[in-house]
């Protein structure tokens, strides 16, 4: 029997911490590494809840640091699926981040992670299958095989005249 298809909305996970003195740098604003950290947390925690597979991180896509977030500040990662291949899954973050004076909300990062599930042997075993259903899902889940080549590529794991979906960019 074929395995179902878990819609990308479903593969949801939201995590939320508030920063406080130990996670901020001098300037007491949140040290970047500590909001990698939490954003590598939210993705393997989605990938595991869905796959219910040991997973580990493959790659990280440019992470951008737009605005500071500040000492009280509440950060939450939202984190789904966008597309599987094979043993390899890419998971859309987003961070927003609340204002502990003003109480305003904004989108202060984004990225794209790659996870790979193993079996046992710690060896890339198939992982699930997701479908997009929105609009947003559906323009996530086309630009994931381009995204993956690209990183494929600058992984040196492949040649860019194999990457089909690049070809206006490299020739
Ligand atoms: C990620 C890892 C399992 C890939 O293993 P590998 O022997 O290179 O396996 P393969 O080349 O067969 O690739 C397996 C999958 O990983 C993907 N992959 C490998 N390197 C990748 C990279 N840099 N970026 C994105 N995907 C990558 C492949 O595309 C493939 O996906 P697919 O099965 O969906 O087609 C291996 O490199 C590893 O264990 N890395 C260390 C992971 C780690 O410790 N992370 C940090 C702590 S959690």
């Amino acid at each position: 029997m074929k395995d179902k298809k878990i819609d990308c909305s479903k593969t949801k996970v939201s995590i939320s911490e508030m920063v406080l003195p130990n996670h901020t740098n001098n300037l007491n604003t949140l040290f970047g590494g500590k909001l990698m950290y939490w954003m590598d947390m939210a993705a393997g925690i989605c990938a595991y809840k869905n796959t219910k597979k040991i997973a580990v991180t493959a790659s990280v896509d440019n992470i951008s640091f737009k605005s500071p977030v500040y000492k009280g500040d509440i950060v939450t990662i939202n984190a789904f699926i966008t597309r599987v291949f094979n043993s390899s899954m890419e998971i859309y973050l987003e961070v927003t981040t609340q204002n502990r004076k003003t109480g305003k909300s904004i989108i202060s990062n984004n990225a794209f992670f790659t996870f790979v599930t193993l079996d046992k042997n710690s060896k890339p075993v198939k992982s699930i299958e997701v479908q997009p259903k929105t609009e947003e899902e559906r323009k996530l889940y086309d630009g994931a095989l381009r995204r993956r080549q690209l990183r494929l590529i600058l992984a040196g794991k492949m040649k860019p005249e194999e990457a089909d979906e690049l070809k206006s960019i490299f020739n």
